[in-house]
């Protein structure tokens, strides 16, 4: 099982510390990112949630809607909160809902880690990552197994990427920020090229001799 790119994701019913609602009524009109948890009280997520939290303007910014997924009860979860915010020293509302996961959900979507078992020997949920698009299809996922935390800072920088590649003929190259140049993609011609990006491009000469390095300035800015 699992989602592939470039598929809907699918409508799960989510239970969650701010509420009952399907996962497409969640997105709405927005970009989503779902982030998944092993299980509450465990300390890789409890910094990796306390992050999440702290960068929520960052995705307010992106207009991404931010919702966790960790297998266990909404009530065990509003107790973890209180253990999130005190270790990330965040106060007031947490920000974002957390679904009540089950081992079905997670099995559909590809989450279980084989590697790492509970104490009944059953694979926990790895730490995925997908980021949702407001058609509702999967633009990104990523998948750490339960013993490694993600970057946060990382899932920002791809979003920066995704919401520009999704409406400008670019690419972005290793390690691209925003601002920084892209690459013209490679089935645009130049002369389309040339009309597309007023800014103009320039070919990186390679001993190959073809010019399919072509860098232009970021046409978001
Ligand atoms: C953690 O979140 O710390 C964790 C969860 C499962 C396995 C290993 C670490």
């Amino acid at each position: 099982m699992g989602v592939n790119l470039g598929q809907v994701f699918p409508n799960i019913d989510c239970k969650t510390t701010k509420g009952d609602y399907k996962l497409h009524d969640f997105i709405n009109e927005s970009w989503a990112i779902l982030f998944s948890h092993p299980a509450d009280y465990t300390p890789v997520c409890t910094t990796e949630l306390g992050t999440a939290a702290q960068l929520k303007p960052e995705f307010d910014a992106r207009s991404v809607r931010m919702i966790g997924l960790s297998i266990d009860s909404v009530d065990s979860h509003h107790g973890w909160i209180k253990d999130i915010q005190s270790y990330a020293g965040l106060k007031g509302d947490f920000p974002y809902p957390i679904i009540a996961g089950t081992r079905q959900t997670a099995a559909d979507l590809g989450m279980l880690d084989p590697d790492e078992v509970d104490a009944t020997g059953m694979p926990l949920t790895a730490r995925c990552v997908f980021i949702i698009g407001p058609d509702k299809k999967l633009k990104l996922s990523l998948l750490y197994p339960a013993t490694t935390g993600r970057n946060f800072n990382e899932i920002i920088r791809v979003i920066d990427s995704l919401q520009l590649t999704a409406t400008k003929k670019v690419a972005t190259p290793a390690n691209w920020k925003s601002g920084e140049d892209c690459m013209v993609v490679p089935s645009l011609s130049d002369a389309e090229a040339k009309t597309l990006f007023p800014k103009g491009f320039k070919v990186t000469e390679v001993p190959s001799k073809k010019s399919y390095i072509r860098l232009t300035p970021d046409p978001s800015k």
